[in-house]
């Protein structure tokens, strides 16, 4: 990134790690146990606990959490899922890979969050289950995806990639679907550098989930090799290699024990936003509903042209004054695969596609300093008033 006048490159997402997720790494290397074992099992328990659902599953990415979790449903050729247009392709490609059909229906205009409404109306003879996302950390309304579940006997799995913090009307993200997935990748609120998590309920399904997670094998690597005698595994189904190694996991236990402080430093940026573009003519996320938690994993404005700006131009002024941003999301209908595969175009989800083209998202991660989050707050406040 171009350095500014003032010096100042404040980065998008920095990871926040800290001595105890270095010290955990370093522990690890020394243990003599690199892949899954037992951090991995201790990761998962812990998770599970802070989630309260009593089966984690650690798994390589929320990518591979998302096709397990359709997997394990049996979810496949012939049934359609309702999702977001607004999502990462992944929510919706995990969908193509389990033989599915994406089925998209449009966000509520305030939380753009998928509209249980919208999903019902895109409900078929064919849906099997719906998938709402928890955009930018921000719960989606849990009670109505299973009212509407429950009305047609649906599955609900959650993607909760941005959500590992978020409590939906006082329940806790990951035990209010059947299935809920998570990721740890390096931007996330809680990192692994690659990660994910698959929770549910279900004793039967993380079971199921957890052989298909590596090769279909009857036992786990840790399995085989904790006892000194060879154990003799089966191949039950042609599974993936999707399990999460301990060296990961080493550094999710100490991101776990400290996500609560994070999430305060994040709360606090997240008002320092607020109350600095409050007069802009940017439209800033909506008031949390009561009895939710908002993980505030982004920090998301719209760019409308009555700004004087394009969301592009915004997003290219502010790089050269130092200040990196990003755009969650190009609505995945509109992606080439999407529009030939499936007969989709421009005009089908409205309220997505205007995020879509004006969404900017801001730099937030509790690594950011005061001094970076005001160097943010002034650029854009200095370029949006000019044009006034
Ligand atoms: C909404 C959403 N779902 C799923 C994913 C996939 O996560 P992962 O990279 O862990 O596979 C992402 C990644 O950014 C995401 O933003």
């Amino acid at each position: 990134m171009a350095a500014t006048t003032t010096g100042m490159a404040v980065r998008f997402a920095p990871p926040s790690i800290g001595a105890a997720e270095i010290d955990e790494v370093v522990a690890t290397l020394r243990s003599g146990w690199l892949t899954t074992g037992p951090r991995v099992k201790a990761f998962e328990r812990a998770f599970a606990e802070y989630a309260g659902v009593p089966h984690a599953l650690a798994l390589s990415s929320c990518t591979a959490a998302l096709h397990l979790a359709l997997l394990v449903a049996q979810i496949g050729a012939g049934d359609e899922v309702v999702t977001t247009p607004l999502t990462f392709c992944a929510t919706a490609n995990t969908i193509v890979h389990a033989g599915a059909t994406p089925r998209f229906a449009d966000i509520d205009p305030v939380t753009w969050n998928l509209s249980p409404d919208a999903a019902a109306d895109a409900v078929t003879s064919r849906t099997r289950a719906v998938l709402p996302v928890h955009y930018a950390g921000r719960p989606a309304d849990t009670a109505g995806f299973r009212s509407l579940a429950a009305l047609h006997g649906l599955v609900v799995i959650e993607d909760a990639a941005h959500c590992v913090e978020g409590v939906s009307a006082g329940a806790k993200i990951g035990s209010t679907a059947d299935l809920t997935c998570f990721s740890f990748y390096a931007t996330k609120n809680l990192t692994t550098g690659e990660g994910g998590m698959l929770t549910t309920r279900s004793a039967e399904w993380d079971a199921a989930a957890r052989t298909a997670s590596l090769h279909g094998m009857s036992h786990d690597a840790w399995a085989r090799y904790a006892s000194a005698a060879p154990a003799q595994y089966d191949v039950v189904l042609p599974g993936f290699k999707y399990n999460m190694m301990d060296l990961q996991a080493a550094i999710g236990l100490q991101q776990l024990a400290t996500i609560q402080r994070r999430l305060r430093r994040r709360e606090q940026i997240w008002r320092a936003y607020d109350e600095a573009l409050a007069d802009l003519p940017l439209i800033r996320p909506a008031p949390i509903a009561s009895g939710d938690v908002h993980a505030r994993h982004l920090y998301t404005i719209l760019v409308d042209p009555a700004s004087g700006w394009t969301r592009d131009g915004l997003a290219a002024a502010l790089a050269d004054r130092g200040v990196s941003t990003s755009i969650h999301f190009r609505a995945v209908h509109l992606h080439s695969y999407y529009r030939e595969r499936f007969r989709l175009r421009t005009g089908m989800f409205p309220h997505a596609e205007r995020v879509a083209s004006q969404v900017l998202s801001l730099p937030l991660s509790p690594a950011l300093t005061d001094e970076e989050v005001a160097h943010v707050t002034l650029a854009v406040r200095d370029l949006v008033l000019r044009r006034r």
